[in-house]
């Protein structure tokens, strides 16, 4: 059975109690702590930096799953790595060189993940599965919290599965498979069945009061899924 990650996303909450946020969701029963790096050139809205990233890095011992949405990458990397991130994901279309950003990634002590945009292809996979710890499907275009989950995405998560099964039985080690944007209580299950093992989700859970029972309905539903 796969092992299934939750990973909310701070863009959804309340960014006047973040450190308080950060610790509530992790005691409703979150893994990893999702956060939107946006930089109003690549994605046209903005959102927080490495200060932000440090300022919460006290409040968990959760891994922080650092989704920059930058152009460049590159220079943000050690800085994230110093604020504390645990993940570093990045847009191939940011990327001069996304085998360099990889690397960098790595030897700044994170794990490196690629991010996919619904019209983004796999293909960018082909030569550096060697070097992914993750691969981040976008199930909706980013920018923005609460917009609603693209189907397509489900085709390409199947794909980012096969990739993955295909490669691990070969060389071993693990890429995990994280999707972002729309996930929900209600198709989360599909989600899952598709391939994906790590969710993200913030306006489905950042909007309801009750962390702990959303938290748990994922769960159960991803059981069904298993
Ligand atoms: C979108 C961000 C997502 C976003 C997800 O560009 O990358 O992480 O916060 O929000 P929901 O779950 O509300 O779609
Ligand atoms: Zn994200």
């Amino acid at each position: 059975m796969r092992n299934f990650r939750i990973a909310p996303s701070l863009l959804s909450a309340d960014f006047a109690c973040l450190g308080q946020e950060v610790r509530d969701v992790i005691a409703a029963g979150a893994d990893i702590i999702h956060f939107d790096v946006m930089d109003n050139h690549y994605v046209p809205n903005l959102t927080v930096g490495p200060l932000v990233c440090e300022a919460i890095r006290p409040h968990t011992q959760a891994p922080i799953d650092v989704h920059l949405m930058v152009k460049p990458v590159d220079s943000l990397v050690p800085m994230f790595a110093k604020a504390g991130a645990d993940i570093i994901t990045f847009h191939p279309e940011g990327s001069e060189h996304i085998d360099r950003t990889l690397g960098l990634i790595k030897e700044n002590g994170c794990k490196a993940g690629l991010v996919f945009n619904p019209a983004t292809p796999l293909s960018w996979l082909d030569h550096v599965m060697d070097k992914v710890d993750m691969i981040l499907i976008m199930s909706v275009n980013p920018g923005f919290g609460g917009q609603k989950f693209i189907p397509h995405a489900l085709e390409k998560v199947r794909e980012a599965r096969r990739r993955i099964d295909e490669y691990t039985a070969g060389h071993g080690g693990e890429i995990w498979l994280e999707v972002d944007g729309g996930v929900k209580v209600d198709n989360i299950a599909e989600v899952a069945a598709a391939g994906a093992d790590t969710f993200v989700a913030g306006s489905a859970i950042f909007g309801q009061p009750d962390y702990p029972s959303v938290i748990a309905a994922m769960r159960a539903e991803l059981a069904k899924s298993a």
